[in-house]
């Protein structure tokens, strides 16, 4: 059976979905992912934390057989891909307790219609007993919903922390391991951590600041292979979360007949040429994950958008609202784009931004295929944009 011992009280079970491309119906998984749930037993009880996503329900339940007794299930998170499995599993250990927090057992009832009496609920500090091991529980509210909470085993040094510190990556690999591997779940975890984490950087920062008064030996989280080297993304969580801007851009742009386009080019080149790091997207053909990560660090973005029918093309308009939910730390925005009679996008995109502190850059804005003029127009922008950034000293 595929359980895959991580020490000698702690298995790895769960499914590696190697094959799935699209996550929430919404975020590109080039890498696959997987579900972690981890078994931990103590001298007296065992505790399985997480489940499955419910499509790979059955990869849990096979594993589950050769394991007769579970007491505790720990729900860290009720999003379905940890939780979906719940109820089969309680099905198949009718003596178990849920083990969840204030918030996540209303949501466990809510979402999965778990019955309440089934559940335990703990709050941040609270201990339970496996005989000679403990589970400490750490509430962790908002990475990424508000029941969130991650569990220390004491005797092990050991945090599990579900999507937290997460990577879609699919691996045979318990563990990150050596440098070999390395390189490639770190970006997986960055990727992971723009589209899922970056939005809610206050409290991660206070979280990641709790963290650090625990002895951490290894990081197990319920996406991806565990972190036997901590430091690999907890430094790098903290570069993420509170690092200053890098002196980049992100430049995502569509345009319909090549107007737009040009002026974008002459931005990158004029930008690059100035030493400012430059991330272009042609929104018709990228990945939304490549997009977001590329905001994680940088400190400018300029949206590129011809206007139409009165507004932003929809794609500019859709990478707007995403740069808004996603709460990158960038301070500088601005919009170039052509247009046919009355320039509307750059207003609407602004508008689509309410949520970034951003001082907002002179657009350039050309009618029709840009002329010497609007050239110039891009190489002030260029320049503002290396001036402020250097200002910074990034
Ligand atoms: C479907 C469609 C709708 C448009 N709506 C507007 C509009 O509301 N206002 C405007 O000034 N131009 C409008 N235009 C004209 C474009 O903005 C103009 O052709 C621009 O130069 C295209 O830039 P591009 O070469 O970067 O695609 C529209 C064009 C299309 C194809
Ligand atoms: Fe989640
Ligand atoms: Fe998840």
């Amino acid at each position: 059976m595929d359980l895959r011992s991580m020490t000698e009280r702690v298995t790895l079970l769960g499914a590696v979905d190697w094959h799935r491309r699209l996550f929430d119906s919404l975020i590109p998984l080039p890498e696959g992912t997987s579900y972690n749930a981890y078994l931990v037993r103590g001298s007296e009880k065992t505790a399985l934390l997480d489940t499955v996503d419910p499509v790979m329900s059955d990869v849990l339940l096979t594993q589950l057989s050769s394991v007769p007794r579970v007491d505790y299930v720990v729900a860290q998170h009720a999003e379905q891909d940890h939780s979906g499995a719940l109820l089969q599993v309680l099905e198949r250990y009718p003596q178990a307790r849920v083990v969840a927090t204030p918030k996540g057992k209303g949501m466990l009832v809510d979402l999965l219609h778990l019955d309440a009496d089934r559940v335990d609920v703990v709050v941040d500090g609270d201990r339970i007993s496996l005989g000679d091991r403990t589970l400490e529980f750490i509430y962790t509210p908002w990475v990424h919903w508000p029941e969130t909470m991650l569990t220390y085993l004491v005797e092990e040094k050991t945090v599990f922390t579900c999507d937290l510190f997460g990577s879609h990556y699919a691996t045979s690999d318990i563990a990150v391991g050596d440098n070999t591997q390395a390189p490639a779940v770190v970006r997986a975890a960055k990727r992971y951590y723009a589209e899922i984490m970056m939005p809610f950087r206050k409290p991660l920062t206070r979280h990641m600041e709790r963290l650090s008064a625990y002895e951490i030996a290894r990081i197990a989280p319920s996406h991806g292979p565990v972190w036997d080297r901590p430091a690999l993304i907890l430094d790098a969580y903290a570069e993420w979360v509170s690092g200053p801007p890098h002196n980049s851009a992100v430049i995502p742009f569509v345009s319909m007949h090549g107007s737009t386009r040009a002026l974008v080019e002459r931005l990158v080149a004029d930008l690059t040429t100035r030493g400012v790091r430059v991330h272009p997207f042609d929104l018709t053909v990228t990945d939304l994950g490549d997009l977001a990560m590329a905001l994680v660090d940088a400190a400018t973005v300029v949206i590129g958008s011809p206007t139409v029918l009165g507004g932003a093309h929809p794609q500019a308009a859709y990478a707007a609202s995403l740069a808004n939910a996603l709460r990158p730390k960038a301070l500088y925005a601005s919009v170039v784009g052509s247009y046919g009679w009355a320039a509307g996008a750059p207003k609407a995109l602004v508008a689509a931004m309410p949520a970034l502190r951003l001082e907002i850059l002179d657009p350039v804005l050309v009618q029709g295929k840009p002329r010497a003029a609007d050239f110039d127009a891009i190489a002030v922008l260029a320049e503002t944009i290396a001036h402020k950034q250097q200002a910074l000293e990034l």
